[in-house]
């Protein structure tokens, strides 16, 4: 049972600069089990190091595979976080009211961030490897443009070239994110493009192609493996990317010292899986552990894409092509296309192998939401808390009202605390749809998700 106390009008709980993380926590020290090997898409063979250094510095590499638990942040890289972190942590004192729950909720606001999400947690990080070890140009994609906003801002401040692989749908339809990348100094191009074999294939076939985010992340890959000059950067599902954002859970767990508070139930919205680990891994440690073996951690997905509660534990790509190594995960096929939802991050086939491997073991839930019921939650968190929710926080916040409902209708004051991964300032027109009646629920596409997983590899690993 959690510890209430503190102020009962303090609304925000905040860290001195001093106590952003000196380390990350690496939850692989903790796991009882090890992770299935990453296989290499031609042999099927585990890979090593060496077949990853055409796309990754190899501090990154050594940080994908690390079995320490706490490897050290270089201050290079506080310097950058120093911007805007630690974040606040805020108490929904008036979600709360609204509810008439006699929980107490809490929500990590990583949206502050210049970019407006938990995105530049990461991207500093790997600009920062990258540039220590001569890499002069990053390649990477981006779907509705998030990551890639973050990573443009991250290369400008260690002085790298980026260039960003825009699926051009979303270049068309969200040109202020592409001009956000641009205002930091990055080259946006729409993908499909001419710059690549991948893109020039997919244009002779269909010049008129709307992109993909598997097409973008061809692209991406193809660039940084043909030049000297240039590495790849990926925004979620890898260790080392979910290592990177653990500063968001090991400052919330210090914040909720200072509310004299304990978390009973943690929550995040999972498309890749980083923010969810980002902010529940270092409470995950005290379950593992044993410490707090009744905690209970959610990731929440969209019910039109939902890899964990209704995809498959096997191998599959991590692209839609099929380029990338094998990982073990849970998936709905790599050449699953889901429906067009306005959480745009949360539309990936897969999840990161860490998250999966934790809801495989037991030790995570998972929930999926409609998008109707999302938007709902976000509209009565932003009158209530002020905060404009990004559409993939919003699931975030549906969960956490669902879980603080829960306690009403039992009559229990659980403690729950949600990551409020991004603002939602560049999706209003989303809200503009949801407000005008235009948005829609999308069914869980069961025979597209039988097509997709019936072209799953079949891999045997001894
Ligand atoms: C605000 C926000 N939240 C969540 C996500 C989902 O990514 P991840 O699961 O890696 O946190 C994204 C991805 O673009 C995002 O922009």
């Amino acid at each position: 049972m959690s510890t209430q106390g503190g102020d009962p009008n303090r609304t925000k709980y905040l860290l001195d600069e001093a106590e952003i993380p000196a380390q990350w926590y690496n939850i692989q020290a903790d796991l009882h089990q090890p992770l299935p090997p990453v296989l290499h898409p031609g042999t099927g063979q585990p890979i090593g190091p060496a077949d990853l250094a055409p796309l990754f510095p190899m501090e990154l590499i050594k940080q994908e595979v690390s079995q320490e638990r706490w490897i050290d942040v270089p201050d290079g890289i506080r310097d950058v976080l120093r911007l805007w972190r630690p974040t606040p942590l805020f108490r929904a004192r008036r979600l709360e009211r609204v509810l008439d729950t006699p929980a107490r909720i809490y929500y990590k606001y990583e949206g502050q961030s210049p970019a407006g999400s938990h995105k530049p947690n990461t991207a500093v990080a790997q600009a920062y490897y990258n540039k220590m070890e001569g890499v002069r140009r990053l390649a990477t994609e981006t779907g509705a443009g998030q990551w890639g906003s973050a990573l443009s801002m991250a290369c400008t401040f260690f002085g790298l070239e980026c260039k960003v692989y825009m699926v051009k749908i979303s270049y068309e339809q969200k040109p202020y994110r592409r001009v956000m990348m641009e205002t930091w100094g990055a080259h946006v191009v729409p993908s499909p493009s001419p710059d690549t074999q991948a893109g020039r294939n997919v244009l002779a076939e269909d010049p008129d192609s709307p992109g993909s985010l598997g097409i973008a992340i061809s692209e991406a890959v193809e660039d940084a493996a043909t030049r000297e000059d240039t590495k790849y950067a990926l925004g979620s599902v890898l260790n080392h990317v979910l290592m990177h954002q653990t500063v968001i859970g090991l400052e919330a767990k210090k914040q909720l010292t200072l509310a004299n508070d304990e978390a009973d139930v943690v929550i995040g919205c999972a498309g890749g899986g980083s923010n969810f680990a980002g902010l529940s891994f270092p409470f995950t440690a005290d379950k593992l552990n044993n410490t707090k073996p009744s905690l209970r951690i959610i990731a929440v997905e969209p019910s039109a894409c939902p890899s964990l509660t209704k995809g498959k534990y096997v191998y599959d790509f991590g692209d839609t092509v099929g380029l990338t190594p094998l990982v073990k995960m849970h998936t709905l096929g790599h050449g699953f296309v889901p429906a067009p939802l306005h959480a745009g991050g949360l539309r990936y086939h897969g999840m990161a192998p860490l998250v999966c491997a934790l809801y495989d073991a037991g030790v995570i839930e998972a929930v999926a939401v409609p998008q109707l019921a999302t938007f709902q939650a976000a509209l009565q968190f932003a009158r209530s808390e002020g905060i404009i929710p990004a559409p993939e926080s919003a699931h975030a916040v549906r969960a956490a009202m669902d879980e603080a409902l829960r306690c009403k209708a039992e009559g229990t004051a659980r403690t729950i605390l949600f990551n409020l991964s991004g603002h939602g300032h560049f999706d209003l027109s989303a809200y503009e749809n949801y407000l005008a009646g235009k948005l829609q629920d999308y069914e869980y596409p069961v025979e597209q998700v039988e097509a997709a997983l019936a072209e799953i590899p079949q891999v045997s690993v001894s």
